[in-house]
C-alpha cells in the first residue's frame, strides 16, 4: 500500500497540479464561463451579496465566482480571491483587467490557513475547491473565524459521479483499463463532498448556523465528443494524473471508450451532459 501523504504533501501536489493545467483553463476559459455562469449567480444569491460588501472567494482559480462577486458588490465593495496556484490566478487577474474591475485582488494562499484577521469578511463564496482539501474541517473553522457575525458562506461542490457523467465517465473508463485501488472515501478529490450532509455537518461543527444543503441540477453542452475529450484532458488535473500512469495504448483505449460513451449524450448537433452540484450555504451567528 502506498504510504499516506501528509496534508502538506497533498497541498503541494494540488499546487503543482493546478499550476500545470492553468494553460488549459485559459484555453477553455470562455466555454466554461458561458456554461457555468448559472452556478455563479446561485452562489452570489446564496451568499446574499449586495453593494458595498467585503467578500472572500476560496479557490478562485481562473476567477469565478469572484469576478461576478466583484461586479455585484460594486465600487463600494471589495473582493479577495485566494488560491494555491499562482498561474491560475494570473488568468483571473487578466480577466479582471479585461472586465475593468478595480475592486478585486487575487492572492496566493491555502484555504486551510487563511491569511486574514478574524471577522474580516461580510461573505464568502467558493466554487469547486473545498473537496480538494486534505483537512476540510480545518477550512470550515477558518471560514467561521474570518466571517463577520451574520455573514454568509455559499459553496458549490460536485455531487455524485453518476449524476455528473462528464467527469464520472472519465474515472470509470480509466478503471476499466487499469486496476485502481478502491477510492478512499475520505481522500481529497472531485467527489469527496458529494454525500448529502457531509460539508453541511462540518460547517455546523465549526459553529455556523442556518445550514442548507441542496442539489442543484443543470447541464453543459460541448460542440462535439472530441471537444469534450480535449477539454477533459487539458483542464481536469485529477484525470490528467490518472492518464499519466497509463501506457500509450491504454490511453488510446480510454480515448476510444470515452468518445463512444460521450456520443450517448448527443442531442442535436451537440454533446449535452447533465450535471449535479451540491450547493451548501450557512451563516455565522450574530
Ligand atoms: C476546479 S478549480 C476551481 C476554480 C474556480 N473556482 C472555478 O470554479 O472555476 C479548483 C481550484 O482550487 C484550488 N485549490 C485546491 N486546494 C486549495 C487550497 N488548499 N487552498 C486554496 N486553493 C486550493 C486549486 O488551485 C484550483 O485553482
Amino acid at each position: 500500500m502506498a504510504p499516506q501523504q501528509t496534508p502538506e504533501q497533498i497541498i503541494d501536489g494540488q499546487r503543482q497540479d493546478w499550476n500545470r493545467v492553468a494553460g488549459g483553463w485559459e484555453k477553455w476559459d470562455r466555454f466554461f464561463d458561458e456554461q457555468m455562469a448559472f452556478l455563479n449567480h446561485r452562489l452570489v444569491a446564496d451568499a446574499r451579496l449586495r453593494s458595498g460588501l467585503r467578500v472572500l472567494d476560496l479557490g478562485s482559480g481562473t476567477g469565478y465566482p469572484a469576478l461576478l462577486a466583484a461586479q455585484t458588490v460594486g465600487p463600494d465593495g471589495t473582493v479577495v480571491g485566494i488560491d494555491l496556484a499562482e498561474q491560475m490566478l494570473d488568468v483571473a487577474r487578466r480577466k479582471a483587467t479585461r472586465l475593468g474591475l478595480n475592486n478585486i485582488t487575487f492572492r496566493a494562499g491555502d484555504v486551510t490557513t487563511l491569511p486574514f484577521e478574524a471577522n474580516a469578511f461580510d461573505a464568502i463564496t467558493s466554487r469547486f475547491c473545498l473537496m480538494f482539501l486534505p483537512e476540510i474541517p480545518k477550512a470550515a473553522a477558518e471560514i467561521a473565524r474570518v466571517l463577520k457575525p451574520g455573514g454568509w458562506l455559499a459553496a458549490a461542490v460536485w455531487s455524485a459521479p453518476e449524476k455528473n457523467p462528464s467527469i464520472g465517465l472519465a474515472m470509470t473508463t480509466i478503471k476499466q483499463v487499469i486496476d485502481l485501488p478502491p477510492p478512499d472515501p475520505t481522500a481529497p478529490g472531485v467527489f469527496r463532498l458529494a454525500k448529502p450532509g457531509d460539508l453541511a455537518g462540518m460547517l455546523q461543527q465549526a459553529g455556523l448556523i442556518d445550514v442548507s444543503d441542496q442539489e442543484f441540477f443543470g447541464e453543459w453542452s460541448y460542440s462535439s465528443a472530441d471537444a469534450y475529450y480535449a477539454s477533459l484532458m487539458e483542464i481536469a488535473a485529477p484525470v490528467q494524473n490518472l492518464m499519466a500512469t497509463l501506457t500509450e495504448m491504454q490511453r488510446q483505449d480510454v480515448k476510444q471508450r470515452l468518445l463512444e460513451s460521450a456520443s450517448q449524450f448527443r442531442r442535436g448537433e451537440r454533446i449535452t451532459f447533465p450535471l449535479a452540484v451540491r450547493m451548501v450555504a450557512a451563516r455565522k451567528p450574530l
